[in-house]
C-alpha cells in the first residue's frame, strides 16, 4: 500500500498508484485547509499551525508525484502543460509550500485572519489550478 509518508522509487510504484497517490495528497490538503480556516477563526492557533506545517510538507512531497509516465489515465485532472512547463509547475508547488510556512509564522499576529488565509493559503490553489488542472 502507498502511504503518504514515504515515496519508494518510481519503479516500485505503478502509474495508477502515483496518480491516485497525488490525488489523495491534494484531497488531504483540501481537508486540512478547511480545518486550518476553522481553527484559525476560533483562534486555535497551535492546532492550526500544526496543519499548516503538514500542508507545507505535502506540497514538497507532491513535486515527486508528477513523473513523465503519469500524464494520462486513471481520471487524472493534471494537464499536459505541466510537463511542458515543469520548472514553473515545480516552482509554484514550492511557493505554495513556502507560503504555508509564512502563514504559520504570521497567523497569530494577523489583524485580518480571513484575508491572511486567503493571501498565503487559498490563493496558491487558484494560481496553480487555473493553469495546470482541468476545469472541474
Ligand atoms: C502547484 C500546483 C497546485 C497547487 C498549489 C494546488 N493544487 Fe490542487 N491539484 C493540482 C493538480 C495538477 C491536480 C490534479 C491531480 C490529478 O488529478 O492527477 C490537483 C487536484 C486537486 C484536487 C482533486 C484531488 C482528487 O481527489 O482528484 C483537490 C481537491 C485539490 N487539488 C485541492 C487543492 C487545494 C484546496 C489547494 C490549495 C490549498 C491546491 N489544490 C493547491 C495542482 C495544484
Amino acid at each position: 500500500m502507498l502511504t503518504l509518508f514515504t515515496f519508494p522509487a518510481y519503479s516500485e510504484l505503478s502509474v495508477e498508484e502515483i496518480i491516485k497517490g497525488r490525488q489523495a495528497i491534494f484531497s488531504e490538503n483540501y481537508k486540512n485547509a478547511k480545518r486550518v480556516q476553522a481553527l484559525s477563526s476560533e483562534l486555535e492557533f497551535e492546532a492550526a499551525i500544526e496543519l499548516m506545517n503538514k500542508m507545507s510538507q505535502n506540497y514538497t512531497k507532491l513535486i515527486d508525484y508528477f513523473p513523465d509516465n503519469t500524464k494520462e489515465g486513471f481520471d487524472t485532472e493534471a494537464l499536459p502543460i505541466i510537463w511542458e512547463n515543469k520548472d514553473e509547475f515545480n516552482a509554484l508547488m514550492q511557493k505554495a509550500s513556502d507560503n504555508m510556512l509564512t502563514l504559520a509564522s504570521v497567523i497569530e499576529d494577523a489583524d485580518d485572519i480571513r484575508g491572511t488565509l486567503k493571501k498565503h493559503m487559498w490563493s496558491s490553489c487558484k494560481a496553480c489550478h487555473s493553469k495546470f488542472r482541468m476545469p472541474h
